[in-house]
């Protein structure tokens, strides 16, 4: 086995580190607070190429692997978690979703701007009374021949107020359950769409999370995705991707607030030596970067089977699943290893804190990745 980045995928993780330590470093207390979307620093991510990272350059994206990917998403999370959301979702959700099942003419349409940065899209799949029990669509769309009339609501959508365009999975034929669904490519202003407020949120706080409303909204039929019913299905390989997105983000929150604790540890004094020399905080630190370290093997494996087009669907959720929970435990030592400096906004570790509970959370709880463990485990 070896145990080695090529330079291309050392060059991007080095891109990204400056890019978030230059451009999104300053400010990103301030957006938090404010709940202030990082629109300018995601317009640079795009115009640097990492928002459709891994599209073949055919379709205007960087042509990179998922190896690349999950080493990006790592350093972009350390700084700002708001900012990495924006970039996963677009990336693993929309563009490869749209790269892999949409047809020539909605790629050239949409994924092409959509990987260049030019606009950003949105994956609409959660709604009020459907998140972990996905197949329970309540939105529907009605075949109208030349459209589907588009009717219901869809909950916490990331990039809600700021998308142009959005993956939108809905019912068509209620009597085939999760065989009935539908994935349309909607654009926003569309008649009868409308976005309700911004989310006021614990975490990612700079993200622009909405629910959006769809009534009699006529979407043409040729935005439909693949075959009558694929929805569902195309919802399902597209999370699994995702979910190594958002494990990657989950290691970047963790190993920020890790690098932030081992240097205060070495500057603060107590007791009359530097805390680092404690054992208290030694032992805290050598937990946080052994299970760092297994989260990241973890996440590289998943993106290591993707790019092999081997079966990833277990390895994505174990990797998201660990390393979530890794970025809760560790950001919460992080803030104690700070003590009271930790409980304030100015030494960064509070936020990771409050950032990395949402990816036990999104793309699949904790409890899902379980389910699909278990059963993968067990077929
Ligand atoms: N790949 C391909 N197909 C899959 C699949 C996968 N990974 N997982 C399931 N399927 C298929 C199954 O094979 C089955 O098809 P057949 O009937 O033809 O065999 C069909 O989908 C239904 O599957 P299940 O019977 O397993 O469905 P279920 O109701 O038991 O649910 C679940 C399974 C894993 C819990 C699923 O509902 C799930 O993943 N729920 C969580 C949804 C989620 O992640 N939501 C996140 C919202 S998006 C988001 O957060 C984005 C953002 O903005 C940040």
């Amino acid at each position: 086995m070896l145990f080695q980045f090529s330079e291309e995928q050392l060059m991007i993780q080095q891109a990204a580190r400056d890019f978030a330590q230059q451009e999104l470093l300053p400010g990103v207390i301030e957006r938090d607070e404010h709940q202030k979307f990082p629109a300018e620093q995601i317009k640079r991510l795009g115009e640097l190429g990492f928002l459709g990272m891994m599209v073949s350059p055919q379709y205007g994206g960087s042509g990179l692997d998922t190896v690349s990917y999950v080493l990006a998403m790592e350093e972009i999370s350390k700084v700002d978690a708001s900012a990495s959301v924006v970039m996963s979702v677009n990336n693993s959700l929309v563009c490869w979703g749209l790269e892999n099942f949409a047809n020539e003419e909605q790629k050239q349409k949409y994924l092409v701007p959509l990987a260049k940065g030019e606009i950003i899209g949105g994956f609409c799949l959660s709604e009020p009374e459907a998140g972990s029990d996905a197949t329970s669509q309540r939105t529907t769309a009605i075949d109208m021949g030349d459209h589907y009339l588009l009717n219901g609501t869809k909950n916490w959508i990331t990039n809600g107020g700021t998308a142009s365009v959005f993956l939108v999975m809905a019912q068509t034929d209620v009597a085939k359950g999760h065989k009935g669904i539908n994935c349309l490519i909607v654009e926003k202003g569309l008649e009868g769409f409308t976005v309700g407020p911004k989310e006021n949120k614990l975490g990612i706080r700079g993200s622009d999370t909405h629910s959006l409303m769809f009534q009699d909204v006529k979407v043409p039929k040729e935005n439909r995705i693949g075959e009558d019913g694929f929805g569902f299905k195309f919802a399902m390989k597209t999370l699994t991707g995702g979910r190594i997105g958002i494990a990657a983000q989950a290691l970047g929150i963790a190993s920020g607030a890790y690098e932030l604790a081992l240097k205060y540890s070495k500057q603060r004094k107590a007791f009359g030596t530097e805390i680092c020399n404690h054992q208290a905080i030694q032992f805290k630190l050598a937990d946080m970067a052994t299970e760092i370290e297994a989260a990241r093997l973890l996440c590289l494996k998943a993106a290591w089977e993707k790019d092999n087009k081997m079966d990833y669907n277990l390895s994505s959720s174990m990797a998201k699943l660990f390393a979530s929970e890794v970025a809760m435990k560790t950001t919460i030592e992080a803030v104690q290893v700070h003590g009271g400096y930790g409980f304030v906004k100015e030494f960064h570790v509070e936020r990771l804190m409050r950032d990395a509970k949402i990816t036990q959370i999104y793309e699949g709880t904790s409890e899902v990745q379980r389910i699909v463990i278990a059963r993968s485990i067990l077929q």
